[in-house]
């Protein structure tokens, strides 16, 4: 694995080069020495600290942790909903750590699907049009638009409730009117903050069992969970503590079925 100053070093058109050498090895996340830090008065809080992962086209990996060891940090890291303070990170090819706003709305946008552990959906919308809108960001045209997210909510079986609201939704439907959401503009990468959180067990297993496939037709997953039975539905899990990559290891089901592909 290359050094973190091997990155620093590199002149914009190698950095450049970099990038699409992993994009091409099939590496969709490649953080090299990632820091997130925060000040609170006097106080620096480094919520992440150094992070090196790196994750393939296909995987699908948990993210574990005691609470405040910086989880959420990451993933809003990973998922371009925030800037590093400090450190590199490669989205599919391109270098995320070093963009702008706008350009950063736009890649999150195009290869990332969130879900988030309360669904986060519009209140007052439709879930046809809760899973629209990030079409209408894309500028997609009305009729496409309307095709596509009908498409997404068939993929989570909830075709029948499309003109639902969320609040005309159980929440395993609510959660899976945000993953059709998550995953209508055919992102690199879904990722999932505590998905199950705020659902019943058997609820939560049904949302897994989703996941389950949505793996096995091809999306790369990385999500976040304190549980080790959700976690065990992952091929690898990255623990972390104190804003640092504690252990990265092969859950019994990968060393069962096939090899982690890292
Ligand atoms: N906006 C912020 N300003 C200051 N400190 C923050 C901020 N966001 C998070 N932190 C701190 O950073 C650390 C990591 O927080 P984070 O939310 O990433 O933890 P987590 O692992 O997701 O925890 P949980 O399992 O409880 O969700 C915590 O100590 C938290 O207090
Ligand atoms: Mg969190």
């Amino acid at each position: 694995m290359p050094a973190i100053e091997a990155v620093q070093e590199l002149t914009p058109k190698e950095r450049e080069e970099r990038g699409e050498q992993l994009r091409q090895s099939g590496i969709v996340i490649r953080t090299y020495d990632l820091w997130k830090t925060y000040i609170m008065g006097d106080q620096e809080i480094h919520a992440v600290s150094g992070v090196d992962i790196e994750i393939h086209r296909g995987e699908y990996v948990a993210i574990m942790g005691p609470s405040g060891s910086g989880k959420s940090t990451l993933m809003n890291l990973i998922g371009c909903l925030d800037t590093p303070t400090k450190g590199f990170y490669y989205l599919n090819g391109k270098l995320a750590s070093e963009m702008e706003d706008d350009e950063l709305a736009r890649i999150r946008n195009k290869e990332i699907g969130f879900v988030f552990q309360t669904f986060n959906l519009l209140a007052r919308a439709s879930a046809l049009h809760n899973v629209e809108l990030p079409l209408i960001y894309a500028g997609v045209s009305s009729q496409e638009r309307a095709q596509r997210a009908r498409d997404a909510l068939r993929a989570v079986d909830l075709e029948q409730r499309m003109h639902h609201k969320p609040n005309e939704l159980s929440g395993g439907q609510r959660q899976r009117v945000a993953i059709a959401r998550a995953l209508v503009n055919r992102p690199s990468i879904l990722l999932a903050d505590e998905p199950t959180g705020a659902l019943d067990t058997s609820t939560g297993n049904e949302i897994m069992t989703l996941f389950d496939r949505l793996y096995r037709e091809g999306n790369t997953i990385v999500l976040v969970t304190h549980e080790p039975d959700i976690a065990a539905h992952a091929h690898r899990v990255i623990h972390i503590r104190d804003g640092k990559v504690e252990r990265d290891e092969a859950t019994t089901r990968a060393r069962q079925n096939q090899p982690v592909v890292s």
